[in-house]
């Protein structure tokens, strides 16, 4: 009866913290967007894991290199649908056919960009929330209409703007993307960007700006300057980056730096 009652504490925990898949035997961490105002329940601590320099084993050399060569050749097939791709749409439908991306397993829908295809400014953000996962856009969740409000503010809205993430399929309980589904899913960002062709690129937080950037720096470093996003053919594109909307909605401190930024594209963009 005891252990009942605590494993009914414990899903309760998941749910009141926004977990909505269990994947493995190890709980993932609370959501980027969805942290939530909650105790924690009483935590049993583990005896350390102390690491020995024990050799790795050779099933876990062949797991590593499978897996390595899987995610090799899903890289290639991605560029390889990318090239094949003439418009956005053909390149949507490859995405949705796509299944080099274990995340598509557990997504309900694959998110593509959205907005005007021709536009001058293209949005980047880091993958689907909850919200953007059921709906199949990006973008339609809290974050999302913080960002329309700001984006309107300066006179632009979904008409005046091409709107994408580096993910196209949400991370379940919206962990942390693996730096091998950034590298799977990168070339549907960028072909995205090529088919679009836009002037400027605004980008929304560090995990995209690192992703498209391809550096290491922190947002804070990074955000409120002009920097350059180069295309396959060479050509370079001015890019701002700034604060991801689900940052500013914990940290709303932030706001007036995500605002000048805001003001100093539209500045340069008029
Ligand atoms: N956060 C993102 O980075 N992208 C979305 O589409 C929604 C939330």
């Amino acid at each position: 009866m005891e252990e009942k009652l605590n494993i009914k504490a414990v899903l309760e925990y998941y749910i009141m913290s926004g977990v909505d898949e269990i994947l493995g035997d190890e709980p993932f961490g609370v959501g980027l967007n969805e942290k939530k105002n909650i105790q924690e329940p009483q935590i049993i601590k583990k005896a350390p894991v102390i690491l020995t320099s024990s050799p790795v084993s050779d099933s876990d050399r062949q797991a590593t290199t499978e897996l390595a060569q899987a995610t090799l050749s899903a890289c290639q097939n991605a560029h390889e649908i990318c090239a094949a791709a003439q418009t956005l749409e053909e390149l949507r439908a490859a995405v949705e056919k796509f299944d080099g991306c274990a995340l598509k397993l557990t997504a309900s829908h694959t998110v593509f960009g959205d907005g005007n295809p021709h536009a001058r400014l293209v949005l980047v953000g880091e993958a689907p929330g909850a919200d953007e996962d059921r709906i199949g856009r990006p973008f339609v969740g809290r974050s999302g209409h913080l960002l329309d409000k700001m984006m309107n503010a300066v006179g632009m809205d979904r008409n005046s703007y091409f709107i994408t993430n580096v993910l196209p399929w949400r991370p379940p309980g919206n962990r942390t993307p693996t730096s091998a589904e950034i590298a799977v899913c990168l070339p549907f960002l960028k072909r995205q960007i090529e088919l679009v062709d836009p002037e400027y690129i605004l980008i929304l937080g560090g995990s995209a700006a690192n992703a498209l950037l391809d550096n290491q720096e922190p947002i804070s470093r990074l955000r409120g300057r002009w920097l350059e996003y180069e295309k396959a053919d060479g050509k370079k594109i001015p890019v701002l980056a700034s604060f991801h909307p689900a940052y500013l909605l914990r940290n709303a401190a932030q706001k007036a730096r995500a605002w000048s930024d805001l003001l100093r594209l539209k500045k340069t963009m008029q």
